[in-house]
């Protein structure tokens, strides 16, 4: 079975943070994330993590379903893979692919590819590599007539060497069993004192195996963040990638100023996306939609026809023809059913809002379900928390609910209740029933005139 080793040891000093460099994010997502999703769309589905600095932290990131393997001492890209050999002698039978952790935009298409080229020329190890025009700092192919012959890093090349633009992209495909013969006749004997993983290579060669280099058109893949600087590069990249294919898909943006969409985000034909719009994780879109200026919009499915306007919506459903904003915050659990307006300053919160429901201004509704074609007064609140427990309010079709209302939970209103404004609701109301809790008002003619003679003395 074929399988990866992902190399996720790296500080990064020069980002100025006690995390391994893999766990810093491009697009919301861990570069070591965007790594082992590339190995599995191409089907490796058997990964080996291997850490070195805080590898605790990746521990804790990945959870339980990769392999991790510490390497205890930064000894060399060699030596990294060394300490995943118990791994690969689980199963020999098959090819490894070697990954930077830190190189997040290596794909399934040059994964796919370079396979089959591995397979096809029977290698021992097939290097991806890239063109590039400054290849400073990277290993440097050097080819031969029957493929390459070796890797020459940057600190141990000739001049004539470092003339050489096709470079060793950190990725690779061994043949399993061969890699795990090849890392025992390692050593560091180079300008860096490493176990260089690059010198399997002339190892194999040397041995009569073949070696063979998969060019990729994709330079891309190379790309990788040392500080701060280069991290926005790559955000900044993945950032317009995502957004040309959402262009390609026929989604509108007249300006992309503050658009960030994640990459798991479906955008339907016909949406419009504003400036400032920010959608993350497993967000989907339907068409014809208005999305933004200055929303957020987490982990929602939202249907067609949807307009939200200064919006921040989370873990949550947005039917079709639903209008939403401006500054409506949206907390988790909740739909919102179609075709329901939800003005500026409310906040639902794990609450059902059926069909055609208003709710226009200034309201708070929390653990609630509320039926169709209601009406939700100003400044109605749900009183959902009584300091120790939340409870729900249930609302029927058709109610009226007045402005001010205080909805205190547990409570229930049946279908088509009136609450007159400034009501605090504290028993449950039937059907058709008006529901009201005021004072006797009054009125005190001349007050104000007696006031001012008392204070000023005339
Ligand atoms: C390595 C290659 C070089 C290639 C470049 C691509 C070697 C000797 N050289 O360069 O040919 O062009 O990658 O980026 O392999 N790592 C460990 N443990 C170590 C050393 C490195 O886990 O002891 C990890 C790093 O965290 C990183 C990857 O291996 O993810 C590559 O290491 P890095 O130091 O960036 O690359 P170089 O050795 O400079
Ligand atoms: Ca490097």
């Amino acid at each position: 079975m074929n399988k990866a080793v992902i190399l996720a040891g790296g500080q990064g000093k020069r980002m100025k943070a006690e995390m391994p460099k893999p766990l810093f994010r491009v697009l919301g997502e861990p570069m070591l994330r965007w790594v082992i999703t590339a190995c599995e769309s191409a089907d490796i589905a058997d990964i080996c993590v291997v850490k070195g600095f805080k590898g605790e932290m990746i521990d804790e990131y990945l959870g339980k379903k990769y392999t991790t393997v510490l390497q205890a001492e930064r000894l060399g890209t060699g030596h990294a893979v060394q300490q995943a050999i118990p791994f690969l002698e689980n199963d020999t039978s098959g090819n490894t692919l070697v990954l930077c952790g830190d190189a997040p935009f290596i794909d399934e298409e040059t994964i796919r590819n370079s396979l089959a080229m591995h397979e096809k020329q029977g290698n021992a190890v097939t290097v991806i590599t890239a063109e590039l025009e400054n290849p400073f700092g990277y290993g440097r192919i050097i080819r031969s007539a029957k493929g390459i012959s070796g890797i020459v890093e940057q600190k141990d090349a000739t001049d004539e060497q470092k003339a050489v633009k096709e470079v060793n992209s950190g990725a690779y495909w061994f043949r399993t069993a061969d890699l795990v013969e090849l890392l025992g006749k390692l050593t560091n004997d180079n300008a860096q004192n490493e176990y260089y993983l690059t010198d399997t290579v002339s190892i194999a060669i040397s041995e009569g195996k073949n070696a063979g280099a998969f060019k990729s058109d994709n330079a891309d893949i190379i790309k990788g963040a040392n500080d701060r600087k280069d991290l926005l590069e790559l955000n900044t990249y993945a950032r317009m990638a995502v957004i040309n294919k959402h262009l390609e898909n026929g989604v509108e943006f007249t300006c992309t100023d503050g658009v960030i969409i994640e990459r798991g985000v479906e955008i339907g034909v016909g949406t419009e996306i504003l400036p400032n719009t920010i959608l993350r994780r497993n967000t989907s879109v339907g068409r014809n939609c208005v999305i933004g200026p200055n929303t957020v919009v987490e982990n929602c499915k939202i249907g067609d026809s949807v307009k939200l306007n200064t919006v921040q919506a989370y873990d949550s459903v947005i039917e079709s023809g639903v209008h939403i904003g401006p500054y409506v915050h949206i907390r988790p659990d909740s739909l919102i059913r179609s075709e329901a307006k939800i003005g500026d300053f409310v906040e639902i919160k794990n609450s059902t809002i059926g069909e055609k429901t208003a709710i226009a201004h200034l309201a708070y509704v929390g653990d609630s379900d509320i039926g169709k074609r209601v009406n939700i007064g100003c400044g109605t609140v749900t009183v959902n928390y009584d300091g120790i427990a939340k409870s729900r309010c249930v609302i029927g079709d058709n109610c009226f609910i007045g402005c001010n209302t205080n909805l205190i939970a547990p409570v229930k209103l049946g279908k088509a209740v009136y609450t007159a404004a400034g009501t605090t609701v504290t028993r449950d109301v039937p059907d058709y029933a008006l529901a009201i809790d005021r004072g006797v008002m009054k009125i005190n003619e001349g007050y104000t005139l007696r006031k001012l003679k008392t204070k000023l003395g005339k």
